[in-house]
């Protein structure tokens, strides 16, 4: 299916090429989504291991598609494949990549000043027009932006795992970033599509605001020995219709990120600060600090 490329960031400067940093859950899904639908992708990692580990996500991830696509034929599903791989490159140098980005989307490691550095030496050399994208969880956009000269086209991307299948994403606006940018990251969302809502610079914006603490409690509840994980799960799955418990989903998510997340919030939050909300958990720290950070390291709550 090809699709006329008219998103714009203004008429001289279609969107064509995207360029994301990071190769990891999030990053090699949103480079799988914008290459099926006609980008030009450069996936940056500084890791040459996750690059091919992202790499190899989305051809499996693909492989699927395809398979439920072109059931009975191989050659179709093939060219499918193929066809979406050719406009993915990778690529180990951030800078060279953002020279040719229209639209730069981070989705490096959740850690402010990371990617205050990373945003900071990629506004010397992409392009005047070139919009700048954070997929954070919970760190504030203007943080980001501010390090920039580019505060106006500078905006939260926020999808969600896993990024193929998950429809939403937010469109997070500072006190600075045009309208006609959020406009244009609006058309992109859609042209992925995507359903795109809008939200205000606050922690967690919508989803995670309420998530986060969610799972946290959750955690809690297990901590106090008020039930096992596996019946928290089916508890949730089966009585309030969640498609994930909140320890399955804990562990989907990352357990070092959800920990980056709620330190981040107690630490320093906008309206949580010292909240005991998001106090750290005991039982979340042991985990991470034993390297047992949920699915994508074989085992968190559970083991895979
Ligand atoms: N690529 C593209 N599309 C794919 C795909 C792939 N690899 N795999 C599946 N799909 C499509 C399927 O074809 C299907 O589409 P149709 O309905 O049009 O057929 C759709 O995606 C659903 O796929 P599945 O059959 O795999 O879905 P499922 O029913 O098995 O559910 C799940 C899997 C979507 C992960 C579901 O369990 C779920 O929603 N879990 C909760 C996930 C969640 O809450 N994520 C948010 C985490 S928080 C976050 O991300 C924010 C943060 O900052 C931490
Ligand atoms: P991940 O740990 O899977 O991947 C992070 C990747 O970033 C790693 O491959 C790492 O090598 C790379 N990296 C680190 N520093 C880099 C740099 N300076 N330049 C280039 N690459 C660098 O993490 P993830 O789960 O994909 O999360 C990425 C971002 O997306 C975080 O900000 C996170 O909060 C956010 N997010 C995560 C989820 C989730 O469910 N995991 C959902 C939505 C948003």
């Amino acid at each position: 299916a090809v699709r006329a490329l008219s998103t714009n960031t203004d008429a001289a400067h279609p969107i064509k090429h995207v360029v994301v940093y990071g190769s990891g859950l999030m990053g090699s899904g949103i480079v799988q989504v914008a290459a099926t639908y006609n980008y030009q992708v450069t996936m940056v990692d500084l890791n040459p291991a996750m690059l091919d580990k992202g790499t190899g996500y989305i051809r499996s991830s693909l492989k699927r598609v395809a398979r439920k696509k072109f059931a009975e034929d191989e050659a179709q599903q093939k060219h499918f494949i193929e066809d979406i791989l050719s406009r993915v490159q990778t690529s180990t140098d951030p800078l060279a990549a953002a020279e040719q980005a229209d639209l730069v989307v981070e989705a490096i490691v959740e850690n402010v000043a990371t990617k205050r550095n990373l945003f900071s030496s990629l506004d010397g050399v992409a392009p005047p027009h070139t919009i700048f994208t954070s997929n954070t969880s919970s760190l504030p956009i203007g943080q980001l932006a501010e390090v920039t000269a580019r505060p106006t086209k500078f905006a939260g991307l926020h999808f969600f795992n896993p990024v193929p299948q998950m429809k939403l994403v937010e469109v997070v606006k500072t006190n600075d970033t045009a309208p006609e940018v959020i406009e244009t990251l609006v058309d992109f969302c859609k042209s992925l599509k995507k359903a795109p809502v809008q939200c205000k610079d606050t922690p967690g914006f919508i989803v995670n605001r309420l998530l986060v603490p969610y799972m946290t409690e959750a955690i809690r509840l297990v901590e106090r020995g008020v039930a096992s994980p596996e019946d928290v799960d089916t508890a949730m799955k089966l009585g309030a219709g969640y498609p994930m418990g909140p320890f399955e989903l804990v562990d989907y998510i990352g357990l070092d990120t959800t920990k980056f997340i709620l330190d981040g919030w107690y630490k320093s939050g906008e309206g949580l600060a010292g909240d005991k909300l998001v106090a750290p958990s005991e039982k979340l720290n042991k985990l991470v600090e034993s390297g047992r950070l949920g699915r994508k390291s074989g085992e968190g709550f559970y083991k895979y």
